[in-house]
């Protein structure tokens, strides 16, 4: 019974850097996957253009990133549902994961409608627009949720 006892230990003993090293490799995959969609959502879908408010000087405000704002220009044409707030993105509140992803997949929001203009319809391929979702849910929340009631 002792020798099973000991036995029992020198294996978890040995299994412990085997585990910890898995939490690490997970760790470092989830934190790649983290940068991987703040780049493609600063320097390729550049999100912040709309979703980020701009101080007088048309600069984006670093504090609000990706809060919500109201848009700076409009058509000259009219469009019908044009959208002139852009949500707030940051942390996604109200989106499940899988229904975030899929809207960055096809453009079809949870209530199967695209937002409206002029919200890009993203064709990102899953692996992309699992790294957007994460990126996007590891911000701090804003304040305000986002309403899919207004389409
Ligand atoms: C050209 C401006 C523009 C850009 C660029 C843009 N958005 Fe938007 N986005 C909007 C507007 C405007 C809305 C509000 C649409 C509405 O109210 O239907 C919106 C809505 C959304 C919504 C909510 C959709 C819904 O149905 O509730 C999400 C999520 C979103 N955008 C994510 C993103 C992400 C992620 C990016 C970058 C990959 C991005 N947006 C880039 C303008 C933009």
């Amino acid at each position: 019974m002792r020798k099973l006892f000991l036995c029992v230990t020198v294996v978890a003993l040995l299994l412990v850097p085997v585990l910890l090293g898995q939490k690490q490799k997970v760790g470092a995959a989830s934190a790649a996957r983290v940068a991987r969609g703040k780049y493609l959502v600063e320097q390729v879908g550049l999100c912040g253009d709309c979703h980020t408010p701009r101080n007088e000087k048309g600069e984006l405000v670093k504090e609000q990133w990706l809060k919500g704002a109201t848009l700076d220009f409009k058509p000259i044409a009219p469009v019908p549902v044009w959208a002139d707030k852009a949500v707030n993105i940051a942390g996604l509140p109200g989106w499940e994961k899988d229904a975030a992803i899929r809207f960055m997949m096809t453009g079809i929001a949870a209530n199967q409608l695209p937002a409206r203009p002029p919200m890009p319809r993203y064709r990102f391929n899953e692996p992309d627009a699992e790294a957007i979702v994460a990126y996007l849910k590891s911000l701090e929340p804003g304040n305000k949720p986002i309403n899919h009631e207004v389409h």
